[in-house]
């Protein structure tokens, strides 16, 4: 085991020679005049999209001591695989030169020590490792140690959206989209499903690539929660060609008290009392509901009954109210007041609803008789007929009703009349048997007729 152990130790440590022995070698056999003479300052490693263009930040200094004169002619140099140009062809960039095979232009000014260079034209062959040189009268060197590594590659970046702030209801956050830029000559175009006028800015990182960002500052509501963001970066590509699209989501999650609480009863209908009812309690809250409590409506004010999402009850012969409860660790929410009712309190009730029903049809049905009469013409005489009908039947009914009594009483009174004019007749028939003549008679009787 610990020979073993001893043995790996070695190789580790033997494989770490080695690499610096190698390193180092490269270091040496960098062919320049001055050896190691040139630093640069730029990131080890870049990403490039084909058919894009790649800033590269770089600035160079030279090794101290050196005759590195600002004031002379001074040329970029680029090389790519191997700092060694025994093999001319990997000297793919010459400032000096008008014509050369890679495109590249020197953007910084050397004179300022400042290389930076736009390499466009990309393409997944040049992927490689690239170093820079400077040549001027008195000073070439290569910066041999300080290797780029540039990887062309076909798919874009994908944007990232970043939400700072705490992700609260009625906090503000700033939600930002953001894309790598490798070359901030030609931006990814950032689109969103948030406010859509947003302006796109580019950004210098502190490495010296460059960012292109879209943001936008929100005051969150429990409505936000869930809602999916969605950002796309679109990079142009060589002219003609539609740009290479990335999209990234992220679905805003808010945290809210609990909102929306409502308690419920099962069976809905009325219940005799003895029975058990079930109750339940919902509501909504994030992160979720961590308790749900009873309270029961009493003289004394609600009192804290059951604790749990559902809630069975017996039933008793009076009418009870409660309310549920929702809490989370922001807050709670109560629902409104249910109340159970028994089938004891049905007849109460149904008197209430009939009296309420009859009222209604008592001031509506006259109402809804005359719109139809009004609205169908045609209706209106079979209508008005079998009305007229009916009117005609309730009126004889009511008139013989009232009549009955009054023309029997009239009949009667007539036959005393007629009753009282005959006796008058036979009365003075009477009297003028004994004290008139026959003249009065037929004067009389001259009368009767008359009448
Ligand atoms: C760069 O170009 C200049 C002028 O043409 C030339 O003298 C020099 O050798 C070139 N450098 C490299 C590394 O090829
Ligand atoms: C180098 O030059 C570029 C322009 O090409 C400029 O944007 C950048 O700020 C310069 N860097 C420094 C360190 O001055
Ligand atoms: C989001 O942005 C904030 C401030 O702008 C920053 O501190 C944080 O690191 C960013 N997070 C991510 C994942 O980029
Ligand atoms: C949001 O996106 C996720 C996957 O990214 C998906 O599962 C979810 O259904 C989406 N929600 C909405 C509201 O679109
Ligand atoms: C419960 O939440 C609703 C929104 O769903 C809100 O209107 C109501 O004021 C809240 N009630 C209490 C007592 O917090
Ligand atoms: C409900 O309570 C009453 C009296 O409290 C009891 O007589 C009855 O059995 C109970 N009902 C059930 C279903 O347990
Ligand atoms: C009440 O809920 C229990 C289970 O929780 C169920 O067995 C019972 O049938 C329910 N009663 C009613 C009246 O819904
Ligand atoms: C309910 O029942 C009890 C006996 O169990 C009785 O004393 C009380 O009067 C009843 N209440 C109603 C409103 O019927």
């Amino acid at each position: 085991m610990s020979l073993m152990a001893a043995l790996c130790v070695n190789m580790v440590t033997v494989n770490m020679l080695l690499s610096v022995f190698f390193l180092s070698g490269v270091s040496a056999q960098c062919g320049s005049i001055t050896p190691a003479a040139l630093f640069i300052d730029a990131p080890k490693e870049m990403e490039a999209l084909s058919g894009s263009c790649l800033l590269i930040p770089c600035i160079f200094r030279a090794k101290d001591g050196t005759q590195f004169d600002s004031s002379r002619e001074i040329y970029g140099v680029w090389i790519k695989n191997d700092p060694r140009f025994s093999n001319k062809d990997n000297v793919i960039f010459n400032s000096s030169q008008s014509v050369n095979s890679y495109k590249m232009q020197m953007t910084g000014n050397l004179r300022e020590q400042n290389c930076t260079t736009l390499f466009s034209d990309l393409d997944k062959s040049k992927t490689n490792k690239y170093f820079f040189r400077i040549e001027s009268e008195h000073f070439r060197a290569t910066a041999c140690d300080d290797p780029l590594q540039i990887t062309v590659r076909d798919s874009p970046w994908s944007p990232r959206i970043n939400i700072s702030g705490e992700a609260k209801e009625k906090k503000s956050v700033t939600i930002s989209c953001s894309a790598f830029t490798s070359c901030p000559h030609s931006p990814p175009q950032l689109t969103w499903n948030l406010q859509q006028n947003s302006h796109s800015q580019i950004e210098k990182n502190t490495d010296g690539t460059f960012t292109s960002k879209i943001q936008q500052s929100i005051t969150l509501s429990d409505s936000h929660d869930g809602f999916n963001i969605s950002c796309s970066a679109t990079y142009p590509v060589d002219e003609g060609k539609p740009g290479k699209t990335k999209e990234t989501q992220q679905t805003l999650s808010v945290t809210y008290a609990p909102k929306e609480t409502s308690a419920s009863i099962s069976p809905s209908g009325l219940v005799s009392a003895g029975s058990w009812v079930n109750l339940t309690c919902s509501s909504r809250a994030n992160p979720p509901i961590s308790s749900f409590s009873w309270f029961l409506k009493t003289k004394d004010g609600s009192m804290k009954v059951a604790e749990g999402q559902f809630y069975t009850v017996n039933m008793t012969n009076m009418t009870e109210s409660y309310y549920c409860e929702a809490t989370n660790i922001l807050g709670h929410n109560r629902s409104s007041w249910i109340h159970l009712k028994n089938e004891e309190s049905f007849p109460l009730s149904t008197i209430l609803a009939v009296t309420v029903s009859v009222v209604i049809v008592l001031i509506f049905l006259p109402l809804c008789v005359c719109r139809l009469k009004r609205k169908n013409p045609t209706q209106q005489q079979t209508q008005n007929q079998t009305g007229e009908e009916e009117e005609i039947h309730y009126g004889d009914i009511k008139f013989s009703d009232r009549r009955a009594a009054p023309s029997s009483v009239s009949e009667q009174d007539s036959g005393q009349q007629q009753e009282t004019v005959y006796a008058r007749i036979q009365v003075s028939k009477a009297e003028s048997s004994s004290e008139q003549s026959a003249e009065g008679l037929q004067d009389l009787y001259a009368q009767v007729n008359k009448k």
